[in-house]
């Protein structure tokens, strides 16, 4: 079933009538599908979600969107900067204003806020301001009420750029553990080689454009941005597999030197 569908979408910000941030953007996603959105800084990927999600009213073209239903929202975000994503001052207040708006009363809603803040490592930090959270701690939260609004399309933009590797991956994982439970469609904008290469496929921006949109796999030796942000291990493989060595794709550092 198609979530999201975006047919020959354009977008400017006004000032300049002649220069498309988004320009003739085709898209089309299912549910459950998880899909990687990149490029350079400027290349419009930040301005894709805000025309998801309706902030941004687009100049060209149609956006169809699933609707929401009983419990579940159609759409939740994750906005580069986690200070857009809060409504109230406190940790736990926050989450539960968005448990409200989907039906929950606040002790039914207690118990899943607390359930979630367990898993997200902020269980401690509940009754905490949110001013005096860590950017990464704050991403956690932003993600978490993300999440807790049981959403049928997720997008995620840098939504772990705070965090070190680590913490990343294993926020990350919980996020991935989430959309097997409940077949979300995944669309998380990242930089990152590892979120890249776990997702289905990948969708490469460059100056408002669809460049590339594909498996990871059949892009990571092609697409010139997705092979400079390949760490060395990938790149050393890469020099291999063009020597006629027979490597399978993504090894790990460990696994090319063996
Ligand atoms: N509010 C705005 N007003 C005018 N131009 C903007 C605004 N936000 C972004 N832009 C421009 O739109 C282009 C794409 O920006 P953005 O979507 O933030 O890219 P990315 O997220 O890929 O870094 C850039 O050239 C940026 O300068
Ligand atoms: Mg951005």
């Amino acid at each position: 079933m198609k979530v999201l569908e975006l047919c020959n979408v354009s977008f400017n910000y006004g000032n300049d009538k002649n220069k498309f941030v988004l320009n003739g953007i085709n898209l089309s996603v299912d549910a459950g599908e998880h899909i990687a959105v990149t490029g350079e800084t400027g290349s419009g990927k930040s301005t894709l979600l805000k025309v998801i999600c309706g902030i941004s009213i687009i100049t060209a073209g149609k956006i169809k969107v699933v609707e929401s239903d009983v419990n579940c929202i159609a759409i939740s975000a994750v906005f580069q900067n986690p200070d857009n994503c809060f409504v109230s001052a406190f940790v736990l207040e926050d989450i539960l204003f968005g448990l409200k708006n989907i039906g929950y009363n606040r002790a039914k809603g207690i118990d899943y806020a607390i359930e979630l803040l367990k898993e997200f490592g902020l269980y401690e930090y509940k009754d905490c301001e949110i001013n005096s959270l860590s950017g990464g701690q704050k991403q956690k939260l932003a993600l978490l009420n993300a999440l807790a609004l049981n959403p049928k399309i997720l997008i995620l933009d840098e939504a772990t750029s705070m965090l070190d590797n680590e913490s990343a991956r294993e926020l990350f994982d919980v996020i991935l553990k989430h959309q097997q439970n409940r077949n979300f469609a995944l669309i998380n904008i990242t930089k990152k080689y590892d979120e890249i290469i776990n997702a289905e496929k990948v969708l490469v921006l460059q100056r408002g454009q669809i460049v590339d949109f594909n498996k990871p796999e059949a892009l990571i030796s092609k697409n010139r941005y997705l092979k400079n942000l390949a760490p060395f291990s990938e790149k050393l493989a890469q020099k291999l597999i063009n020597l006629d060595c027979d490597l399978p794709a993504f090894l790990s550092i460990k696994e090319v030197v063996k």
